[in-house]
Formats: C-alpha cells, sequence, structure tokens
C-alpha cells in the first residue's frame, strides 16, 4: 500500500534545515506521497525546491492558521494546538483527489521528528489503525501502549503515558497511521481549534471510528521505538529579526 505522509510546516530559521533532513529520511522509502502544507499565505519557493529535489511523488498545499489560533513567537509551543488547519487541507485533498482509492496508508509526520526507516514498513501493515511507540514525548523516554502478555502481542490492555492518560488515545501523532479507507468513509474526521490540549489525536482517532483497544499493535508487539518526537531548539532569528539583518546588510538571506 501507498504511505500519504502528511507534514504540516511552518516557518522558522530551521525549517528548510528540518524539511531537507526530512526530504532525505523520505527519499528512501519507496511508495510514499509527501503531502506538505505550509503554515502560509501562498506557497512558498523553498520549500518548493526540497520538495522537487526529493524526487519523491509529492503534493504541496499551504492552508494559513487562523490569525487568533497562531502563536507569538515568544510563545512557549504549547500554548495553542499545531498543525490543524494544515492536516484538514490535506484530508481534503485526500478526499478530493483519492475518492476511489482502495488501498493506502495515511500518517501524520511533524517537520522536526526523526523516522527509523523501518516505521515505514509497520505502516504498510495496517489494517484500520495501526499504534507503535513513540520516543521522547509526553514526559516518556518510550510512550507506548502496553499489550497483554499471553496473546501473541495483539491486544492492548493499557498505555504508559503519564501526561493526561485519561485522554481516549493518550498518544501523540507520531503514533499511528490509518487506512486510507477511514479517511474516505468519514468524511467529517477533522482536526479542531476546538478541543482540550492534547486531544488532537484522540478526536481525530474517534472520528474515524477506532477503539483505543482495536488499534493494530505493532514494531514488533510495541517493543521497539522507530520514531523519536525530537524538537529543534528555537532559534532567535524570528523572521522580523532575519529581515531586519537582510535590510541592514543587503544580503537577503531568506532567499539563500
Ligand atoms: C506535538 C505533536 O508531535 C504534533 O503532531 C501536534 O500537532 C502538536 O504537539 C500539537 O499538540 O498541536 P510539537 O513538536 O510540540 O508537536 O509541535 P511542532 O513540531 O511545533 O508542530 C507540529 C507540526 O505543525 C510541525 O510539522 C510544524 O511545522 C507545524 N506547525 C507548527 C505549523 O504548521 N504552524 C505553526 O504555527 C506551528
Ligand atoms: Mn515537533
Amino acid at each position: 500500500p501507498y504511505i500519504y505522509f502528511i507534514t504540516p510546516t511552518h516557518f522558522r530559521a530551521a525549517q528548510k534545515a528540518d524539511l531537507t533532513r526530512l526530504s532525505y529520511t523520505l527519499s528512501h522509502v519507496p511508495n510514499l506521497h509527501w503531502i506538505v502544507v505550509e503554515d502560509s499565505d501562498k506557497l512558498t519557493s523553498s520549500v518548493a525546491e526540497i520538495l522537487k529535489s526529493s524526487r519523491l511523488p509529492y503534493t504541496h498545499l499551504n492552508a494559513r492558521t487562523p490569525k487568533d489560533q497562531k502563536m507569538k513567537y515568544t510563545d512557549p509551543n504549547w500554548t495553542l494546538p499545531r498543525g490543524v488547519e494544515q492536516r484538514n487541507s490535506a484530508l481534503l485533498w485526500i478526499r478530493n483527489q483519492l475518492a476511489g482509492v482502495r488501498s493506502g496508508v495515511v500518517y501524520f509526520g511533524d517537520d522536526d521528528n526523526t523516522y527509523d526507516l523501518k516505521v515505514f514498513g509497520e505502516m504498510r501493515k495496517v489494517q484500520k489503525a495501526g499504534v507503535w511507540p513513540v520516543g521522547i514525548v509526553g514526559g516518556m523516554f518510550v510512550e507506548t501502549p502496553i499489550l497483554a502478555k499471553n496473546d501473541q502481542g495483539r491486544s492492548i490492555i493499557d498505555f504508559n503515558a503519564v501526561w493526561k492518560r485519561e485522554r481516549p488515545f493518550p498518544i501523540d501523532m507520531a503514533a499511528f497511521a490509518v487506512n486510507i479507507t477511514l479517511i474516505l468513509q468519514n468524511p467529517n474526521a477533522m482536526f479542531s481549534f476546538d478541543v482540550p490540549r492534547g486531544y488532537q489525536e484522540s478526536t481525530f482517532l474517534e472520528k474515524v471510528g477506532i477503539h483505543r483497544y482495536n488499534m493494530e499493535p505493532l514494531a514488533e508487539k510495541c517493543s521497539k521505538v522507530y520514531v523519536w518526537h525530537t524538537r529543534t531548539e528555537k532559534s532567535k532569528l524570528s523572521k522580523d529579526l532575519i529581515e531586519k539583518l537582510t535590510k541592514k546588510t543587503g544580503f537577503n538571506q531568506l532567499e539563500a
């Protein structure tokens, strides 16, 4: 099955660096379609160039986060949900362009995470919704479903999450992938600004009709970490500062 890898992305000093690294990972993966959605008013040429150089099949979209939902540069990153508008725009594209498709898997991959190539093999095993451990997230070294001991690792009995473990799905966006048919059959499954912090994953998974204990545990019975929720250190170079430096030096750094 084809993998549809949805990546929201927004401008910051490390955007090109993060996307370049991600493109080099994804370029090793056969049968992967990269859907990149920029949080901007229009498509930018710097992202377009990265997509083109990747030689992957891709779709380049933009969807700007509404002003009242956008964080200030100095806000801590968790004050508002990120990627909502962008992931919805990718889902809409899938529903419009891939309406008749019967096979494929959809994954939401942040531009700054780290992906072992093995995670893509796991995704291709997904029947309805697959789940696996994620490294360095939610205050844990490994956040993971917990499986029953004596049934060949088929059933999930709990989750080891400590952060908001009362959530219907106490997992990160990077922890799951769903069959494209669930996306197509459930057009109301969208992300929303109107859910409590940490509930994006749960809201979406509930809307595609999945139950937490019916997810398919992957990555060697959830014993392996194939994706890490890494975060790139935030630079002091805000867009304003980069523009100021450009004016001051006469060298357009944004075009480099
Ligand atoms: C964590 C999860 O890993 C995300 O999948 C989830 O969207 C986020 O929490 C959340 O709760 O909203 P985290 O690493 O804290 O993510 O967030 P970022 O990596 O800063 O953002 C997630 C994605 O959205 C990234 O690909 C980023 O480029 C994009 N983003 C971020 C935008 O498109 N616009 C923004 O203003 C900020
Ligand atoms: Mn991230």
